[in-house]
């Protein structure tokens, strides 16, 4: 099966060190098997072979040649694979990939290997017609699409593991299996039966009993009590969507389902493979899935980012942020993005030339050891024929795009390893929760304003704007070791979690929450006694009532002479927490209303730390007043006074540092530099002063 160059790879692994990090949430620093950037992507000969009509073999050759000349060194091979490694269910052919293997091994290229999962096919669908899911209405689906299965559907299951145990079987020992690639960006839904049934089982092995599920959920308003249950069916539209306990666990059956699916994949991997790490590609803030509580199941988080043209820096940043926290800090795989444009957007413009460049830079300043594409060859029709690709539909090198992909290539190819495996110093978090997300959606009102994503993202993004590294958390995550957390909207909050965030203050962090937090338990229910429920003791206030503001609605929050945030009338809109202080201290107050007058902002010296509450959404130039000051006060700074528009991060470890700076302006920029630097990307000393063109990009050393 395998080349003639496996001697030569295989020793090449032997001096590599293993790359596991086992179902671990203590991140620890990934030893890559390559000593570099895993450059390269989404590599579907058998997608698109047929359709170049040409001999498949001489095209293959042809992509080895061009993935080299890019400075490729992994292909993601096989995420749609299935049909073609298994036409029918008592047949494989493993034929072509057997070639493509080989042909990357003896090319010196890597393969992250798909298990092929995320779209079965028809005979699949056609002979266990139960496989497909059924939509909230109640509608079983037809077959097409990808990611359209039942996750609880046993045959399903069964014939993606057996497929998955046959591909471990076949290449486990193959030179160019660096990394499995599960299935593709996971989160199929479902409401059969057999899920209803499978949701039962998972309230009774979560709550014990039938009794514990009607406490938990609240069921005696409305007559919702449940006596048998069988009783208890999924949520939907033309089913329950009131009570929202129900609806809240079955986003978290949903989630677990799913990642039962990549586990039963990702074990026989791990048992057949112990040494080559397992992942499956992720989307960010994708609502469906919790994550964080996925994270421990991959050695390695791989993330597909995909900004439309007009997303801010900022957010694009939040996401890598995010997806860099899943594993504490880990670094982490860019898995795909595409080179120029994609085709699922209403409008899918060409990322102008060096927005490439650029954007796999902040990924890789934002913790990621890989930067990888789809795809790398055009599909000839179907879904994604328009999509961006490495090699286009001309076929060949000669495109503004294969040069821009080349050139990066070889500039991360000289960079070597000392980036890749190094960690993002923080002293600031902030929490960050999918039940959390949820949670805010199933609400029964109070204002269907509430954003949470957007709240998070209003802290996040003055963070990005101070260039201050963030740690993005979850609730459960210990805090001991940042300065700083910040808890924007954080409605949902358990005992533990409280007693966690106390505990942080009282060693003295400081602590930020906004409006309408603490108010509910993690099974949704309102904490009984006054808001901010088990939070209320830390911030020293109570929240007696909030006033949900309507579109037109506003209020001012109004900042006094003589506190230490700049005098002034700031407007606020969304929500107002009317609340009384018990310890702690307004710092700003209501403009207008019956309340005006009454605290805005309050701030709690509590142990030897202090708790703030930003008791409404004021406007964006108080939210980075405060946290200016805060940063001031707690001498947390940027590793560089840039101008606006200008991005920097730091990556360190093993005694070494690198700045990244980055352009984000569409006109060159001047930095003023501390000391003199190296910029590892142009070889030159700056003593004093770094220009960046438009869209450039520095990594810097100490001189
Ligand atoms: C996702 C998928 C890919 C492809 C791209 C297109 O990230 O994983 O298969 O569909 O989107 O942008
Ligand atoms: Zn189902």
């Amino acid at each position: 099966m395998c080349a003639g160059s496996k001697t030569a790879l295989s020793k090449r692994k032997e001096r590599i060190p293993a790359l596991m990090n086992e179902q671990s949430l203590v991140a620890r620093p990934l030893t890559p098997r390559l000593r570099a950037f895993f450059y390269g992507g989404d590599y579907n000969p058998e997608q698109w072979t047929p359709a170049f009509g040409s001999d498949e073999e001489e095209v293959w050759r042809e992509d080895m040649r061009l993935m080299r000349q890019a400075h490729v060194n992994v292909a993601t091979v096989g995420v749609f694979s299935w049909v073609s490694l298994q036409p029918d269910e008592h047949t494989f052919t493993f034929g072509w990939l057997d070639r493509v293997m080989d042909l990357l091994a003896e090319n010196q290229l890597f393969a992250c290997l798909a298990t092929g999962t995320a779209a079965q096919p028809a005979w699949l669908s056609t002979a266990y017609p139960d496989v497909l899911p059924v939509d909230e209405q109640g509608v079983r689906r037809g077959h097409g699409e990808r990611q359209n299965y039942c996750p609880t559907s046993p045959d399903f299951r069964r014939l993606a593991q057996n497929l998955a145990r046959r591909l471990a079987a076949r290449y486990s020992d193959h030179p160019a299996l660096l990394v499995w690639h599960v299935s593709n960006e996971y989160g199929p839904s479902c409401y059969c039966e057999r899920c209803a049934s499978r949701f039962r089982a998972w309230l009774q092995a979560r709550y014990g009993s039938l009794e514990a599920v009607n406490l938990h959920w609240n069921t005696t308003f409305w007559s919702h009590t449940y006596t048998a249950w069988e009783q208890i069916i999924p949520p939907g539209s033309r089913a329950e969507r009131s009570v929202q306990g129900l609806l809240l666990d079955y986003r978290r059956f949903l989630s677990a389902m799913n990642l039962e699916c990549y586990r039963g994949e990702a074990e026989i991997l791990h048992t057949a493979t112990p040494g080559i790490p397992v992942t499956t590609n992720f989307m960010g803030t994708h609502k469906p899935l919790d994550y964080f509580s996925w994270a421990p199941y991959l050695d390695i988080i791989s993330y597909d980012s995909y900004p439309s043209r007009t997303m801010s820096p900022a957010r694009v940043a939040f996401r890598h942020d995010l997806m860099r926290g899943l594993k504490a800090g880990q670094s982490w795989l860019l898995m795909e993005q595409t080179p120029s444009q994609t085709q699922w957007m209403p409008y899918n413009p060409l990322k102008r030339p060096g927005v490439l460049r650029l954007q796999s830079y902040q990924a890789v300043a934002h913790g990621a050891d890989a930067v990888m594409y789809f795809q790398w060859r055009q599909s000839r029709g179907a879904s994604e024929m328009f999509h961006g690709a490495v090699v286009s539909h001309a076929g060949h090198e000669h495109t503004r795009v294969f040069g821009e992909v080349a050139a990066l290539g070889a500039e991360l190819a000289s960079l070597g390893d000392g980036i890749v495996g190094t960690r993002l110093p923080t002293r600031v978090a902030i929490i960050f929760s999918w039940p959390n997300w949820w949670n805010v959606e199933y609400l029964p009102g109070p204002s269907s304003a509430l954003n949470y994503v957007e709240d998070v993202l209003m802290y996040y993004q003055m963070l990005w704007e101070h260039n201050i590294a963030v740690d993005i958390i979850p609730p459960d995550h210990e805090l001991r070791g940042y300065d700083l957390v910040i808890a924007p909207l954080l409605n949902m909050v358990s005992r533990e979690q409280a007693a966690s965030i106390e505990r942080f203050v009282e060693q003295g962090g400081t602590f930020v929450t906004s409006y309408f937090s603490g108010v509910v338990d993690e099974d949704a229910r309102a904490w009984l006694g006054g808001y901010p429920g088990p939070l209320r003791r830390t911030l020293g206030i109570w929240v007696e009532e909030f006033d949900p503001l309507e579109p037109e609605m506003d209020n001012h929050v109004v900042v006094a002479e003589g506190v230490k945030l700049p005098a002034g009338s700031y407007r606020c809109d969304t929500w107002c927490d009317l609340l009384h202080l018990e310890g702690a201290i307004a710092l700003a107050h209501y403009g207008e209303e019956f309340y005006a007058g009454r605290p805005a902002i309050t701030e709690h010296a509590f142990g030897k730390g202090r708790a703030i509450y930003v008791a409404t959404r004021p406007e964006r130039t108080l939210i980075d007043a405060l946290l200016g000051m805060l940063l001031d006060e707690l001498e947390i700074t940027s590793p560089l006074r840039t101008p606006t528009g200008i991005e920097v991060t730091r990556r360190e470890g093993d005694g070494r540092s690198y700045l990244f700076v980055l352009n984000h302006n569409a006109g060159p920029a001047q930095i003023s530099l501390p000391m003199p630097m190296y910029d590892l990307l142009t070889g030159e000393t700056r003593t004093a002063m770094l220009e960046l063109p438009a869209r450039g990009v520095a990594v810097l050393m100490p001189a």
